[in-house]
């Protein structure tokens, strides 16, 4: 048995080089920062700064947004050396293929599944919190039976699952469209949060920044723990290097300045709402939209309330898309069954992924509580975070060769941060996430067992579906841009 087989980066190169049923290259920086905000500025900051700041950190919410936004500005820049040296479809999973072997890669690719899919289930909840408070608003009150999950006292949490069918809608009808959308919205949700910033900074009372840590230091770190989830989905724009027109220099300009603009507008909004009212008056799922109303402006808190759910549907979007590829990668290497690397021949979208992964979050927005659902997101892509940057370290070892149009200095001292960063945030999580997140894994390995290990091209007995002939030499050479134009 050989769980530690790996893929090397020559026939992956090649199968890009020469995989005629690949995705289309449609995308530039601008596209890839689009995605990278839409993908990051969602729930984290509409909805979680309120209870992080309420329940662990108070005004210290804003050193919360900080201290988890270096863990992930340094896992941000071990992500950007390595999409730009290896362009594939997969993220964190394909990294991690080449460099530890199969079964970590397949156990990244399992914890992936909690970052992209399960925080879409999260964001969905979040979503229809927001429309329901902005009905409420209005005067209409939907009975909780149906807006509501089991846990929540209702039966099914309906509006979520709407917002899931639609946008699973959008993602099948193609990278472009939804890229095009998913720029109105991002706009649409930038606007919401300058109007946010440039009221709210009319009425701060630096009163209510005292006390600045009521829960002491370790309620920074909890609230950071928690908070953490704001910044998930930056790597979705590793996710898209197949559809980049010009990999080497666009993925990683998009995905620093993804964190530079995410990580810039969290401190400042956290910082505004935490000045504007008590921190006690935060516990609420739509904290931005309570603080306007409380400083007596309501017309700004419906507006900024329908730019948070625009910003809610970009995550959504981005979420969702970023885990079809990466089943797409994980099924072109045989660890999914083949219904995941179809492409639809006219759309040239994985269309049974996007359906499956709708199906999937539809349930989790229908029936879970959305803050078990958050945490099991934070504690996946955490752990993600610290197999690619052991990743990056081992690469460099076995791969100096490899062109690295973005190369970190001082190596390894960037990874190792990463990965003390991360870790240290895990351990912030409450147990009961550490647990859940064990079982999470126990299931994982089962499936590898059963299905992946078996069926793997790599063992051999399935047909591999790419020509490698030219493996060494596409190693050799950077991927020319605009290939596939
Ligand atoms: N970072 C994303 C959000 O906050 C998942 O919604």
């Amino acid at each position: 048995m050989d769980l530690w087989r790996k893929k090397s980066v020559g026939k992956l190169l090649a199968e890009r080089k020469e995989n005629k049923r690949g995705l289309v290259r449609t995308l530039g920086t601008a596209d890839l920062v689009a995605l990278g905000v839409g993908a990051v500025i969602g729930t984290g900051i509409f909805v979680l700064t309120g209870v992080a700041a309420a329940n662990y950190a108070g005004p210290g919410v804003v050193f919360s947004f900080i201290i988890s936004g270096i863990a992930a500005g340094l896992a941000a820049m071990v992500y950007a050396e390595l999409a730009a040296a290896i362009p594939s479809a997969g993220s964190a999973y394909t990294f991690s293929y080449i460099s530890m072997g199969e079964v970590v890669a397949w156990l990244v690719g399992w914890n992936l599944i909690l970052e992209y899919l399960v925080a879409a289930g999260a964001v969905s909840i979040g979503w229809s919190s927001y429309v329901m408070d902005l009905l409420r608003s209005l005067g209409l009150t939907l009975p909780a039976t149906y807006t509501a999950s089991p846990f929540d006292g209702g039966i099914i949490n309906l509006p979520a699952v709407l917002i899931v069918l639609l946008v699973t809608g959008l993602i099948i009808t193609g990278t472009q469209h939804s890229a095009t959308a998913n720029k109105i919205i991002v706009v649409i949700k930038l606007a919401a949060i300058a109007l946010f910033i440039a009221l709210g900074i009319q009425h701060i009372d630096p009163a209510n920044w005292k006390p600045l840590l009521p829960y002491g230091i370790a309620g920074v770190f909890h609230g950071a723990a928690i908070v953490f989830f704001a910044y998930i989905g930056f790597d979705a724009v590793a996710t898209a290097s197949e559809e980049v027109k010009n990999p080497q220099k666009d993925l990683p300009r998009g995905i620093i300045l993804t964190l530079i603009i995410s990580t810039t507008l969290y401190v400042v909004v956290a910082g505004i709402l935490t000045a504007m009212v008590n921190y006690t008056a935060l516990n609420t799922a739509s904290p931005v939209a309570t603080a306007l109303l409380r400083v007596g402006i309501p017309w700004a808190s419906a507006v900024v309330s329908v730019g948070a759910l625009a910003g809610l549907t970009s995550v959504l979007l981005v979420s969702m898309y970023g885990q079809s590829r990466i089943f797409f990668a994980m099924a072109r290497d045989n660890l999914l069954p083949p219904i995941f690397d179809w492409l639809h021949p006219r759309l040239k979208t994985p269309v049974w992924d996007s359906i499956i992964i709708g199906i999937l979050v539809a349930a989790i927005g229908a029936f879970l509580p959305i803050g078990l659902v958050a945490q099991l997101a934070n504690i996946g892509t955490l752990t993600a975070f610290i197999a690619v940057s052991f990743g990056a370290i081992i690469l460099r070892k076995t791969h100096p060769e490899l062109p690295r149009p973005f190369r970190l200095p001082l190596m390894p001292l960037i990874p190792i941060l990463t990965i003390i960063s991360a870790a240290y945030l895990v351990f912030n999580l409450p147990p009961v996430t550490w647990v859940r997140f064990a079982v999470w894994v126990g299931i994982g390995i089962l499936v590898y067992a059963f299905y992946g290990y078996k069926k793997n091209n790599l063992a051999g007995n399935v047909e591999t579906r790419y020509s490698t002939s030219d493996a060494s030499e596409a190693a050799r050479k950077p991927i020319p841009p605009r290939e596939n134009q």
